[in-house]
Parts: C-alpha cells; structure tokens; sequence
C-alpha cells in the first residue's frame, strides 16, 4: 500500500477530538461573493452548522461549540442582528420538535441577558429537553466573549468571597473554570476557524490554554463533513505536550 493511503487509513482510525469548537466565519463573504444579502449567508451557515453538527454526533465527538454571535457583532446593522436571531429560533423550534430522534443536546454559553424574551423562553425550554438527554452535546455561544466570560467568572467569585463562601488564596484553575460559562465542558482540543481570517477574535480565551489550531480558507457555508476530516486528520498529526516534553 503507498505510504500516503497507508497513513490516512490510519488516521481514520484514531478517534476523533472529544470536544471540536468552530468560529462559523465567512458568511457575509459567501453571500456578497453570489451576490446575495448578507443575511443569505447566516442562512446559508446555519444549514451547514446543522449538517457538521450530525456529523460531529456522528463520528463520536462529544462536544461541538459553535460561535454563532459575539459581545461585539451588536454593532452590525439592525437588520443582520435581527436576521441571526430570526435564525437562531428557526433553529430552535425545529430542533425542539425532533431533539429525541437527534440526539443533540444543546447548550448556550455567553452572556444571554441581552437576548429578546422570546428567545430566551425557546432556550428555556431546549435547555429543559437537553437536561433529559445523554450523549453529544452542541454549544452555541450566543452575545459571548472570552474576555466577558472571565469577568463575570470573576465578579462571581468575588461575590462567594464578600458571602464568606470561598477563600480567594485557595482558588485553583479548576474551581475558577467553574465560574464560567462552560462549567463542567471540558476544554476544546481543535479549534477550527474557516474563511482565511487567523485570529481568535475573543473566541474561548480561557478554554483554549491548550487548544490545536486549525486554519482553512473555505468560508463557513462551504464546509463539508470533508473539510471536518482534512481538520481532524491535522489534529492527528499534531503533536500535542500540554507544556511537557
Ligand atoms: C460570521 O461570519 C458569522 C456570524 C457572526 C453569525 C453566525 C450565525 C449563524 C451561522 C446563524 C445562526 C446559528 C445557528 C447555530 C443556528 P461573518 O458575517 O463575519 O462573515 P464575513 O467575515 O464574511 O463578513
């Protein structure tokens, strides 16, 4: 067998990262590209959030956290914000509908205060179904941002503190993780960010202390379970010392 086929069957062969999280970038480039509103791309990248999440689920990947809307997208037009919530609860209700068949448990992380109560009652109310289920949980930050999540970690702490609660001298890494937002998710081992831009953009700052990157310049409506492949199979040849040797 030639050395390449021989390496990606092995590859194949080794079990996918448990916890894959992904900067859905790109949207507005693919819309503007066919000449479409940009809100035609956040369409277009919902679809293929639905389609990597069945496959993630598929393939024995445990968690898939998706950034679907920062602290900092508020400053688009009236128009894109309200089109990305119009399809966060499109989302919603029909994952609601077949969340049994699914069998993707959702969760949302970030700072949901802000969120229209009508959103906030269709979270409400995944949330209560997820709590029913076991298995491949999907996390959709929603008005989340790294640098916001570690205040009001902080802010909790301190707060235990003031209430006699908690000691700050014996405050660990492990108990800090508590305070956040992704409470009891374990830290991503890929991050994927597609459509060419190289950077975190305030995307899990805390959480991905030890994270493996991965950069593609194909625009989030694009991706394919394929692509999901080319990114694991880089993770696999990743040679991952948490700071040992
Ligand atoms: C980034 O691309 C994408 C967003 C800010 C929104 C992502 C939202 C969705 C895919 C829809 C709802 C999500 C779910 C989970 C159902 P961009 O607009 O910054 O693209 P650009 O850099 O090409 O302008």
């Amino acid at each position: 067998m030639p050395l390449f086929q021989k390496k990606t069957k092995e590859l194949s062969q080794l079990p996918p990262p448990e916890h894959i999280a992904i900067i859905m970038d790109g949207n507005g480039r693919w819309a503007t590209k066919k000449g479409l509103p940009r809100t035609a791309g956040h369409a277009a990248g919902s679809e293929v959030f639905r389609r990597i999440a069945t496959y993630c689920r598929d393939i024995g990947v445990s968690y898939l956290t998706v950034y679907a809307f920062s602290t900092e997208n508020w400053k688009r037009s009236a128009e894109e914000v309200s089109a990305i919530m119009g399809l966060l609860k499109k989302y919603l209700f029909e994952a609601l509908e077949k969340m049994e068949r699914d069998r993707i448990k959702l969760k949302f992380l970030g700072d949901l205060s802000r969120l229209s109560p009508e959103l906030l009652a269709l979270i409400d109310r995944t949330n209560a179904v997820s709590e029913q289920y076991e298995g491949f949980q999907a996390n959709i930050c929603l008005n989340y941002g790294g640098r916001d999540e570690i205040v009001h970690a902080a802010r909790a702490f301190a707060r235990a503190c003031l209430a006699g609660e908690k000691d700050p001298d014996s405050l660990t890494e492990a108990d800090f993780g508590n305070y956040l937002y992704s409470a009891g998710i374990p830290d991503p081992d890929l991050i994927i960010r597609p459509s060419g831009e190289e950077r975190i953009s305030n995307f899990l700052l805390w959480q991905s202390a030890y994270a493996e990157y991965y950069f593609t310049d194909v625009l989030w409506p694009d991706f394919t379970p394929a692509e999901l492949d080319k990114a694991i199979a880089a993770f696999h040849r990743r040679n991952r010392r948490f700071g040992g040797v």
